[in-house]
Order: C-alpha cells, then structure tokens, then sequence
C-alpha cells in the first residue's frame, strides 16, 4: 500500500496570488492523501495575507499540514497567523507532530521551522558572544524539537517537514556565502535520528529539489520556485520514486 503526500513550499500568498494555486489543489483528492506546505506562506507574515493563504489552501478534501517559514514571522503576528491557519482546518506544526490514518498506512508527519547555522565544517559555533551562544542555541532547539516530534509518532511511515534545509545537497545553486542562513546540520542529524521515510523542506528558492542526509534519508526541497508546479508528489511505501 502507498501513502501518496503533495507538497510545495515558499508559496508567499498574498491578494494576487489567491487563485493561481487553487485549480491544481482542486484536484489534490484524486492524487493525494495530504498536502504539507513547507513554510514561507506569506511575504511578510502579516494576518491579512494568511487569511489569503486560508482561502487557497483551505477546505481542499484532504488534511493540510504546515510549518511556518521565516517570512511567516516577519511582522510579529504569529499567533494571529496560526489562528486564520487553524480556524480553516490547517494544521500548523512546531516542534509538533500529527498521524494520520490514510489507505495506505498511518503517516506520521512531524515538523518544525528550523533555523540557519550551517553545514559540518562551515558551521557556526557555540562559542564567543551571547549573541553568538542565542543564534546556535536556537538551531540547537529546533533540531531537538523535531528529533523529539519524530521519535514520538507512531505510524508506519514517517515524514520530517521543516522549513530550513538539513542538507547543504539541496541548497546547490544558491550562494555558496548565504548557506549557513537557509540551514544547518544538526536538522539533518534530528532526521537520521528517526525512521524517517522522507524530509521536505523550502526556503531555498535557488536551490536543487534532491538530496539526501547523511544516515540516507531523501531530502527533498519543495520550494515552489524549485519545482515549477502548484505541488509535487511523493510515494511512500511499496512504491519509490
Ligand atoms: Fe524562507
């Protein structure tokens, strides 16, 4: 039996964009047993577009599971952007995780936005300044959220949603100086330290769609300038693609 998830991320919705995704969602039952949004929903995180995230990603006719991106706390409104999330059935994930019971299986899908920091050997450190100790604590955090997250579903197939990459493999095409903002490796460890099946993550505009940790769980970046279409597809379970 295959769990088939759709996912796409960095959508940044706002007035003009409502619509553009909304005809290929409509078709999401026939395809898909969930949608994951991997962040990025908004340009500034403001909770009048989140309302316009709402009103695309919204009643689809399968469950709708996101994390928050960078640009979603932009404006300090987090909880107001929750709550329009929340009040039109999406579920918004933070160092959280869901089951769900789909045809083929109970998929576990934990989450969290994640944090920069970098990759083994370009990677900033727990050393010097406080400002210095905050930054790496916060990615220290996030990573144990989700490894916790992840290592508390039980399901039969398990997936890690962030928003931030844990993989450098993903980011190839970007600036080879802004990698330690789009991501860092201790995701990447959180991930290996699971069963996890699969890894989405955005945020990478420029980046590449495929990779994989270093334990060889496939990483994939869904950012919607990656992938070029309203969602891609992946099958978990019997069938690889
Ligand atoms: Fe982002």
């Amino acid at each position: 039996m295959v769990i088939r998830i759709a996912a796409v991320g960095d959508v940044h919705v706002d007035e003009d964009v409502v619509g553009r995704f909304r005809p290929a969602l409509e078709e999401l039952p026939d395809c898909a047993d969930v949608l994951l949004l991997a962040g990025d929903l908004t340009r500034h995180g403001t909770e009048a577009e989140a309302r316009c995230v709402a009103r695309e990603f919204g009643d689809l006719g399968v469950p709708v599971i996101t994390v928050l991106g960078n640009h979603d706390h932009q404006c300090d409104q987090v909880p107001q952007v929750v709550k329009v999330l929340e009040d039109a059935g999406i579920t918004v994930l933070e160092g959280t995780g869901t089951v769900l019971e789909c045809a083929g299986g109970r998929l576990g899908v934990a989450g969290v936005k994640g944090f920069g920091g970098g990759f083994a050997g370009r990677c900033a450190s727990d050393f010097g300044e406080p400002e210095m100790k905050a930054f790496v604590r916060t990615t220290r955090e996030s990573a144990d959220a989700l490894a916790a997250a992840l290592l508390s579903l039980e399901c039969d197939s398990l997936v890690a949603l962030t928003h931030y990459s844990p993989v450098p493999d993903t980011l190839a095409g970007e600036p080879l100086e802004i990698y330690p903002f789009l991501g860092c490796y201790q995701l990447g460890q959180a991930i290996d330290s699971a069963p996890t099946a699969l890894a989405l993550h955005g945020h990478a505009h420029h980046g590449t769609e495929r990779g994989t940790t270093p334990g060889g769980v496939r990483v994939r970046n869904v950012a919607h300038p990656v992938i070029k279409q309203a969602y891609s597809v992946f099958h978990l379970g019997d069938q690889v693609d």
